[in-house]
This record gives structure tokens, C-alpha cells and sequence, in this order.
């Protein structure tokens, strides 16, 4: 059994240091060895032009970034984390992967939501798979809107995931019907990290719904947070009970498909 831990918290807007000293606290005084904070966690989320985002955008060894990985290895839990990144000239709404027994890697968000289309490049790391060794678990993440399309978390079940993380700042309801299916039809668990809190830009407000959540494989919600709320979710979950897909003697979810079919 592994503990896993979701952060529910509002980022401050445009803040990096304060936001980056809160996760860094949480990553300290968490009891967990897997640990999720949302989307974006680093800056807020609600900017509208590339310019604005290159104002709080870094690089994975940039100073705010590297300050979350270290934490994630002096206190030897694996950290994803939401943050705006910047490679170049261009920009990544990407979740960074570290911790004891990993090199760390950046996921970039696949499908851009909303104004982020106006912010951000579309990710180009496609959906990737991560093996923690003293954990027994194969990780992969997918980033709030990227819930959308069945593809997301399908693509990381079929690589293999046991557990599907998604940081989020997620603004509707419906994705409370949808994640437990995501977690259900590929048999993994899957953990949303929401914020909450609304931000302002050019007279426009998001408010995002936290109600962060830890689905087991079978779609039961394990853990839930409220919609307006600081708070750390953790479950114990058993990574190796999602890898057979059987459900009787003759069907098994995963070798039933017919993709020629598709
Ligand atoms: C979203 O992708 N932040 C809704």
C-alpha cells in the first residue's frame, strides 16, 4: 500500500514565491509518498496574453522549480506539480515529476482550455508513463481539461499507469461524473488536485470548484474535499490491484478492445 495525498489550496495570483513556499511546506509536512498539488499551482491560473504568462513562467531548473524538487527528495516523496513553464521562446502549462528514484520530467498539457489557447503552447511531450521503483507504482499524468477526451487517460492505462495524477484548477461541474468513469473504464486510480478561489483578468472573473477528489479503481470516490477549502486528501492505495484487467473468466478490459475496429 502506498499513502497518497492530493492539496486542495487557491494560489495566489501571479505570487511565485508565496505559492512556491506554500507547496514547499506542504511537501515537508505531508505524511504521504506521492503527493499532487493543481494545476498551474505555481502562479494562478487566469492570464490571458503570453506576455503575462512569461511574467511568472520558468524553466524545470529555474529557482521556484528547483526549490519543490529538493523538497521532494529531502523529505523522499514523489511530487506533482503544476506550474507555467517556460522553454525558449515558448511557454507550457506542465506539471513536473520528482522524487526519490526518478529523474524528474515535465508533463505539458495536451489540450489547451479556454484562454489558455492565447497563453500557452500546446504540449509536445505527448502522455508518458513514470515508474517509481521503491513504490511499485507506474504514474502518469494528465492536467485538468485533458480529462475531456477518453484518449488522455486511456493512452496512459494502455502504457501502463496504476495511478493517473491530475493537477487541476478546474472551472464546471461536470468532470465529477466523468473522472470516476475515467478512473472505472481503465481500472487505475486517479487523483484530481483542484483549486478553488476565483481570479480577475481585463473585467472577466473563472472561479474554479475544488471538491478535489481520489478515485479508487472501481470509480469509488475514496477521499472528497469541499468546494472552498485548504485541505490535504490522503488514501492508502494498492498500485498492483489495477494491473489485472479480468473482470470474469472470459473478459478482461483491456484485451477485449478492437481497435481495428475504432
Ligand atoms: C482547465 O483545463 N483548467 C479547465
Amino acid at each position: 500500500m502506498i499513502r497518497l495525498a492530493t492539496v486542495q489550496f487557491q494560489p495566489v495570483y501571479r505570487d511565485v514565491d508565496a505559492n512556491t513556499a506554500f507547496i514547499v511546506n506542504a511537501i515537508a509536512n505531508t505524511d504521504a509518498d506521492v503527493i499532487i498539488f493543481p494545476e498551474l499551482s505555481t502562479c494562478g491560473y487566469f492570464f490571458v496574453s503570453r506576455d503575462e504568462v512569461g511574467g511568472v513562467a520558468e524553466s524545470v531548473d529555474g529557482p521556484h522549480i528547483t526549490a519543490i524538487t529538493n523538497a521532494a527528495h529531502a523529505a523522499n516523496r514523489v511530487v506533482v506539480c503544476g506550474f507555467a513553464e517556460r522553454d525558449g521562446d515558448n511557454l507550457y502549462n506542465s506539471a513536473v515529476i520528482a522524487g526519490p528514484g526518478i529523474n524528474t520530467r515535465v508533463y505539458r498539457k495536451t489540450h489547451l482550455f479556454y484562454k489558455e489557447t492565447l497563453c500557452f503552447d500546446e504540449g509536445n511531450t505527448g502522455f508518458f508513463v513514470v515508474h517509481l521503483p521503491h513504490l511499485d507504482c507506474n504514474l502518469g499524468v494528465m492536467i485538468c481539461y485533458d480529462w475531456r477526451f477518453p484518449e488522455s487517460a486511456r493512452t496512459l492505462a494502455l502504457q501502463g499507469a496504476d495511478l493517473i495524477a491530475c493537477p487541476s484548477n478546474l472551472v464546471t461541474h461536470i468532470w465529477r461524473m466523468a473522472m470516476p468513469v475515467r478512473a472505472f473504464e481503465n481500472k487505475v486510480y486517479l487523483a484530481v488536485a483542484n483549486r478553488y478561489g476565483t481570479e480577475t483578468n481585463t473585467g472577466e472573473d473563472v472561479s474554479f470548484n475544488g471538491q478535489s477528489a481520489i478515485y479508487s479503481f472501481n470509480g469509488e470516490v475514496l477521499t472528497s474535499a469541499n468546494a472552498e477549502e485548504t485541505v490535504t486528501l490522503i488514501s492508502e492505495i494498492d498500485p498492483s490491484a489495477t494491473r489485472n484487467k479480468q473482470f470474469n473468466s472470459i473478459n478482461d478490459i483491456f484485451k477485449d478492445r478492437r481497435p481495428e475496429s475504432y
